[in-house]
């Protein structure tokens, strides 16, 4: 079956909408930034990019450039069908134009129609309550995530209310399914910085949740979590997302982050002093050999313990496009390895978060679609 390319600029929506194509095609998501990423048997191209925005579309005509052969159909979706949105989309080559908000069945039907008309697989579009349930709150995670990060980068205030948001959507989702079901999903996302800070938000809930914490000490937990790589918002992207080793001064540059973070977040305040800990402190080892401030165990408290666990783990389990996750065993038994460096009565309790990340019986039947 060919696959469909679908071109969007924002990864929380790619994501959902991957998810939702998946359905029926074969779907790679792929950011009109990204212009190193080739994907083979193109049938149809989707792009989900505002119009309206100039810049944006520059990059998704430089996208179509480089992945549509002449005979490609291309599938615009847009946020609204005025004369003038349509012409903008007939102007990049559009072949149809639908509204990005559209029903899962009536997007189906129209992708089935344009790669093979006779295909009536789209006719039925199975229920999916509890798969829809999970999606959304991933996306709400990885739009406050968006928000959050662009704040950052752009020295804006960072909104405490968006990020208990995002926070409470995580939370929500891992009450109702096992870890499992959320790294499902999350490691569909492209994006190193993305993929990994919801990575550790979903293990820091799940660990809140295993760890019988109440309800304001699990909010604080996956609030400083969504936010403890923040300062990576000012790290350049070149080295951030650098896919071989980093030199040394690449190095010095990128633990930066944990710094900058912080003062980003004490200097515009608004936020609980343990949150600010957690963003600052979440590469110190209780043997004092982390950074930014080489602290011992005396002077770390839990809720950063607990972030660099879930740190250390979810940069372990992370998916990228030329290699599987490591399995939750093997990434476990490195954290146990860790001595000196990593709580160990919180490690040992952490091997029930690593239980559910396996899977099995208890999750839910989330389609593959990798
Ligand atoms: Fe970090
Ligand atoms: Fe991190």
């Amino acid at each position: 079956m060919r696959n469909v390319l679908l071109l969007a600029d924002r990864h929380a929506d790619g994501a959902w909408l991957q998810y939702k194509i998946s359905k029926v095609r074969p779907c790679r998501f792929v950011s009109i930034h990204d212009v190193t990423t080739d994907i083979p048997d193109i049938g149809l191209i989707v792009a989900d990019v505002a119009l309206d925005n100039e810049v944006l579309v520059k990059f998704l005509r430089l996208a179509l450039e480089r992945h549509r052969a002449a005979n490609t159909p291309l599938l615009c979706l847009v946020k609204n069908k005025t004369h003038q949105t349509r012409t903008q989309a007939y102007a990049i080559g559009a072949t149809d134009v639908l509204l990005a908000d559209s029903p899962t069945p009536v997007l189906i039907r129209a992708i089935t129609k344009l790669m093979d008309p006779n295909d009536r697989s789209a006719d039925t579009v199975p229920d999916d309550s509890d798969e829809a349930f999970m999606l959304r709150s991933v996306h709400e995670a990885g739009a406050a995530l968006t928000d959050i990060m662009d704040a950052a980068g752009r020295d804006a205030a960072i909104a405490p209310d968006v990020v208990a948001a995002g926070a409470a959507s995580v939370l929500e989702a891992c009450r109702r399914f096992d870890i499992r079901a959320w790294l499902d999903i999350v490691w569909n996302y492209d994006d190193v910085t993305y993929q990994h800070c919801l990575l550790v938000t979903g293990l820091a809930a799940a660990f809140a949740i295993k760890l019988g914490f109440n309800a304001a000490d699990c909010q604080r937990l996956t609030s400083a979590a969504l936010l403890h790589d923040i300062g990576k918002a000012k790290i350049p992207v070149n080295i951030l997302n650098k896919p071989g080793r980093l030199t040394d001064d690449e190095m010095k540059i990128i633990r930066t982050h944990a710094e900058i973070g912080a003062n980003l977040l004490a200097e515009q305040g608004g936020f609980e002093d343990d949150i600010v800990s957690v963003v600052r402190h979440h590469h110190e080892h209780l043997d004092g050999a982390g950074y930014p401030d080489g602290l011992h165990a005396a002077d770390i408290p839990d809720i950063v313990r607990l972030t660099t666990i879930c740190d250390i783990y979810a940069a372990l389990i992370e998916r990228r496009s030329y290699k599987e996750p490591m399995s939750p065993d093997s990434a476990f038994a490195i954290l146990q390895d860790m001595k000196g460096k990593l709580d160990p009565d919180l490690t040992a309790f952490f091997h029930n978060v690593m239980l559910d990340c396996r899977g099995g019986e208890s999750t839910p039947p989330l389609a593959q679609y990798a």
